[in-house]
Parts: structure tokens; C-alpha cells; sequence
């Protein structure tokens, strides 16, 4: 199916899956409500996509169909016009993308599949109050889009056989291997080991064991990671890990599962990691 396709959300993510499905061949709008934001997002995948194709991993070819095929819209309305597949990758909170979703699912038509790249939010919890759940789904693309090929699909009970093919078909064809649950879970795969890991990074530094750079240190040297828990948390955005434990400690009230002192002051200072220039380690070029 020759699929039309709609971003919503330009940040770190956003930029690079629009990036990826222009690339694909799709004719793709993406929607940002900071202009500024994914106008500068989306020069630095073009950067990163010229840089790529200097080392063979991409074509002029791709080049040519990203600046072809990707337009930035104005409004959430005019993104959806004509769309079949829209792909949400705002920030991490439930009540931005409910709003979102509400929205989507009011003004495009029933058949439009309707996917978010959301780290641990289930497509079942986005979609209990929109219409048409039969096309709600879960496309989890890894950061750097560009560079990361994973795509992670997981799906209510609800959705409907053609959405699960359909939403594999773009992700392969965007040149991603597919990694498909049979049920829905937090976190998916790699987020859900991942936390575990990056938990138990961050209670080590809490309760004084060493620094964090020393952590990160142990885990590249000693398991032979390309990147530490911090350095990891840093590229990602410590925003993302914040909401996500905000969100396990609001369901089960445990305070072992509230968000660290340490990274609530972060956020606070916004200090959220590479993306403000810096998080646990300093990227601002004095
Ligand atoms: N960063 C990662 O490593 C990573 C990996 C996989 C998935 N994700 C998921 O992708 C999503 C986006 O993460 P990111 O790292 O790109 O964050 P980001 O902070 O870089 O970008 C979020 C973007 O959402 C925009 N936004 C916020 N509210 C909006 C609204 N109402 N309408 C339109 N745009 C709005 C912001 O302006 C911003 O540009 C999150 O759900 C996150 O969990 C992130």
C-alpha cells in the first residue's frame, strides 16, 4: 500500500522517523508545535544524513526523496489531510498524547492507522477513549532513528490484523528489522531490560557508590557497552526516564518507584541531557 504519511511531534525522534519515511519514498508531513524546533531538528538529520552517505550507509538517492518527499505543516489539521498513517512521537506524557489521539481520532478517517513511538506507554492506555480502536498501535523506532535499525511493534488485543501488517511494512520499509510482541508490556523488550539496568545505575550513584562517570566506566569497560547508563540517559533525555517512573510510582504508589531526587532536579533545571546541552555530562561548547 502505498501509505501517506504524518509525524507528529519534530524533536529527537520526530525529525529522524519523518527523515526515515521521506527517505522510504513516502510523501510525508510532519507537525511540530515548535517551528523552530523541527526546523532545526530536521537540518540536523539532513547533516547527519550527508555525514551517513559519506560512509556508504546511505544513498544521494535518500537525499534526493528527504528533501522531496518531507514538508513541515502547519497545524495538526492540515498534517492529517490525506494521511493513512500518522506516527506520534511527542513527549513523553499520557496527557499530551490523550490530547493528541482525541484530536486524530476525531478527524481522520477510521482506516488511518494511528501509531505512537512512545517508550513505555501501551497503545491500549492511548487509545481506551478514542474512537475507532481497531488502529491503534505501538511503532517503537530507537534513538538515533537514522542510525538505530530496531522497530518495535506491540498491539492491543483490539487492533486489527491489517494494522499489524501494515505498520510492519512500513517499518521494513524504511529499511528497519521488526521486532513484533505478542503482548502488550512496558517498556517493550529493550526498554523494559534496559530499566533495569539503568535503575540500578542510578541506585549505585544515589547511595554514594561511586560516580557517575566511574559507573559508566565499569559498565563500557566491564560488559563491553558502546555507552554508560548516564551517557545513555544523557542521549535519550532524562525527561523520558523522569515521566516514565513518574508514571509506574502514580500507578502503584510505591515511593521505591518515584523518581530520584537527583533527576527531579535536573528536570527542574532543565538539565534534561545532550538535547538542552546538558544532563549528567556537560555538551555546551564554552
Ligand atoms: N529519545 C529517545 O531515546 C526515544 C527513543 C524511542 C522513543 N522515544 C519516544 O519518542 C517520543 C518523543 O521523544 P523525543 O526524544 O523526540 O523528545 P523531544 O523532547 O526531543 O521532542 C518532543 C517534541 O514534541 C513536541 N510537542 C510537545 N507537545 C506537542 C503537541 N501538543 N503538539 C505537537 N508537538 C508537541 C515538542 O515541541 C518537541 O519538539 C516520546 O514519547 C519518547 O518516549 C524516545
Amino acid at each position: 500500500m502505498n501509505e501517506q504519511i504524518g509525524v507528529v511531534g519534530g524533536g529527537q525522534m520526530g525529525s529522524q522517523i519523518a527523515a526515515l519515511s521521506a527517505m522510504a519514498g513516502y510523501e510525508t508531513h510532519i507537525y511540530d508545535k515548535d517551528t523552530e524546533n523541527v526546523t532545526s531538528k530536521l537540518k540536523f538529520a539532513e547533516d547527519n544524513l550527508k555525514n551517513l552517505i559519506s560512509k556508504n550507509k546511505y544513498t544521494e538517492e535518500h537525499l534526493a526523496n528527504f528533501k522531496d518527499n518531507l514538508h513541515v505543516a502547519k497545524s495538526i489539521d492540515s498534517l492529517s489531510e490525506n494521511k493513512t498513517f500518522i506516527i506520534e512521537a511527542v513527549v513523553e506524557r499520557l496527557d499530551v498524547k490523550l490530547e493528541i489521539f482525541s484530536q486524530l481520532s476525531e478527524i481522520t478517517d477510521s482506516e488511518v492507522v494511528l501509531a505512537t513511538n512512545s517508550s513505555f506507554i501501551a497503545a491500549s492506555e492511548i487509545a481506551k477513549d478514542c474512537m475507532h480502536v481497531q488502529r491503534f498501535i505501538n511503532m517503537h523506532f530507537f534513538y538515533p532513528p537514522l542510525r538505530m535499525d530496531l522497530v518495535e511493534i506491540s498491539y492491543p488485543e483490539s487492533t486489527a490484523t491489517e494494522v499489524i501488517s501494515r505498520t510492519q511494512s512500513v517499518g521494513k520499509s524504511m529499511g528497519r528489522s521488526i521486532v513484533t510482541l505478542k503482548k502488550e508490556t512496558p517498556g517493550f523488550i529493550v526498554n523494559r531490560m534496559l530499566a533495569a539496568l539503568v535503575d540500578e545505575a542510578y541506585e549505585l550513584y544515589d547511595e554514594g557508590i561511586a560516580d557517575f562517570e566511574d559507573i559508566d566506566l565499569a559498565i563500557k569497560k566491564g560488559l563491553n557497552h558502546p555507552l554508560g547508563p548516564f551517557e545513555l540517559s544523557d542521549y535519550s533525555g532524562l525527561d523520558i526516564h523522569y515521566y516514565a517512573k513518574l508514571k509506574i510510582f502514580n500507578e502503584t504508589k510505591n515511593p521505591n518507584d518515584y523518581p530520584k531526587k537527583f533527576l527531579e532536579k535536573k528536570i527542574q533545571d532543565g538539565d534534561l541531557g545532550v538535547k538542552t546541552g546538558k544532563g549528567f555530562y556537560n555538551y555546551k561548547k564554552d
